[in-house]
């Protein structure tokens, strides 16, 4: 189904849909791998409001932050955030709500995202992606990333950008 979707910076007032994107993304993806409790613990340790709020405003001020949104009539449906070194990057999160993947959402995320760090000159992504997140791998396979190396449960993935 064709939907239009709006890509931008996210504001305070999306903590609250940014924490329930999360808890939503983190049962479907993660659900034979990590627990309910494991899940929960996480969400409400990383998913703080204050750490989220640190978060966007440093994103807003361009403090070294990329923390993206993707809405749909209005509604944040997911999000992507980086941390901006001089010339690399660290994609630390990409979540979806479950029933928008597979749709094109997650690359216009990405692309968005890559825009950005072009103006920044950014020579190098990497990312970390658990071993048995099979979708994420694909997804990240499909859009350029290379598995490098392996460390503990996460395969360590990078992408190099020459302009
Ligand atoms: C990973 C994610 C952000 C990708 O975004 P997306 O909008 O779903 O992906 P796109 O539609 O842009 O790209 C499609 C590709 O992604 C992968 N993919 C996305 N959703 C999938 C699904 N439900 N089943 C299987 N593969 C899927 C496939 O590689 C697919 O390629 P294909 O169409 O040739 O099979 C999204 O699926 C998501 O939120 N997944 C759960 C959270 C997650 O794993 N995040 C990464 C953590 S490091």
């Amino acid at each position: 189904m064709k939907m239009p979707k709006t890509i931008k910076k996210l504001t305070a007032e999306d903590v609250e849909s940014i924490i329930e994107i999360a808890r939503d993304s983190w049962k479907w993806t993660y659900k034979d791998i990590y627990n309910k409790e494991f899940i929960e613990n996480w969400i409400s340790e990383k998913y703080s409001r204050e750490k989220l709020l640190n978060d966007i405003i440093r994103s807003q001020k361009d403090d070294g932050i990329i923390f993206l949104g993707s809405f749909v009539k209005s509604i944040p449906i997911g999000f992507i955030e980086l941390k901006i070194g001089d010339y690399r990057a660290e994609l630390l999160r990409l979540y979806l709500k479950p029933e928008y993947t597979h749709r094109g959402i997650g690359e216009l995320l990405l692309l968005e995202a890559e825009k950005i760090m072009k103006k920044k000159g950014i020579v190098e992504c990497i990312l970390y992606v658990h071993k048995k997140n099979s979708i994420g791998i694909s997804f990240y396979k499909k859009n350029g990333f290379e598995v490098k190396h392996i460390d503990g449960d996460d395969l360590v993935m990078e992408k190099e950008y020459k302009y």
